[in-house]
């Protein structure tokens, strides 16, 4: 059974609590924190404030990802507010080794995400270290956008160099994810799918919940 991440970008933030319990209860396994900084995207959204906040409403694992520059200054805060996970971009982490050691010392899981214009090949020799990996379906910096249909064919290049590496991270998607693009994501081998808008812009939270676990439980 694949995990369904609610990404809280798209939710009413002034109802935090009452928005994150509704997925909760409607099956929710993970909330996904979209971090951004207006730098290494052109948004800002918000920080470890926040996901402190989260951490004292649900049990539920926090799936951090970090679309900022300079993670690595911002890892030990996020952990310590509560993140489970702690997802850092490819293409701004020099060290990212070091980076994912550090993540796994401190505390969480680590992952790794890639743009849409980022080969999976870029991941070759970091992939056995970590927990999870991140495709990108839309160029982050913003929920609501169109799924880019290609990433379903990086998902299968990520399965397959799971398997040539005997490794066992999970494979994450992330943007534009409806009841559609959920199902042709599962079949393409994903373990984890955030959904931002499909969930928390439609009119009703709960059923939106259900309708995407059903469809890919
Ligand atoms: C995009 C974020 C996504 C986004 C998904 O930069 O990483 O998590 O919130 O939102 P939707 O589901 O609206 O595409
Ligand atoms: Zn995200």
């Amino acid at each position: 059974m694949a995990i369904l991440a609610p990404s809280i970008l798209a939710a009413d933030l002034s109802n935090l609590a009452q928005q994150i319990r509704m997925v909760e209860i409607a099956g929710a396994n993970w909330i996904h924190c979209d971090i951004m900084d207006g730098h290494f995207v052109p948004n800002i959204t918000f920080g470890p404030i926040i996901v402190k906040a989260a951490r004292r409403v649900t049990k539920l694992p926090l799936d951090v990802h970090l679309m900022i520059e300079k993670p690595d200054n911002y890892l030990e805060d996020f952990i310590k507010a509560g993140a489970t996970t702690i997802t850092v971009h490819q293409e701004e982490v020099i060290h990212l080794n070091r980076t994912i050691n550090e993540i796994k010392t401190l505390g969480a899981n680590a992952g790794v995400a890639i743009n849409p214009s980022t080969p999976v090949s870029t991941l070759e020799d970091i992939a056995e270290f970590v927990d999870l990996v991140l495709i990108m379906s839309v160029n982050p910096g913003f929920g609501g956008q169109t799924f880019i249909n290609n990433s379903l064919r990086k998902v299968g290049e990520v399965a397959e160099l799971r398997k040539k590496l005997n490794a066992n991270f999970l494979i994450e998607i992330d943007g534009g994810i409806d009841r559609i693009t959920a199902k042709q994501s599962l079949d393409a081998g994903c373990d984890v799918l955030v959904a931002g808008t499909s969930i928390f812009k439609s009119d009703n939270i709960s059923a939106a919940t259900i309708e995407l676990k059903n469809l890919i439980g």
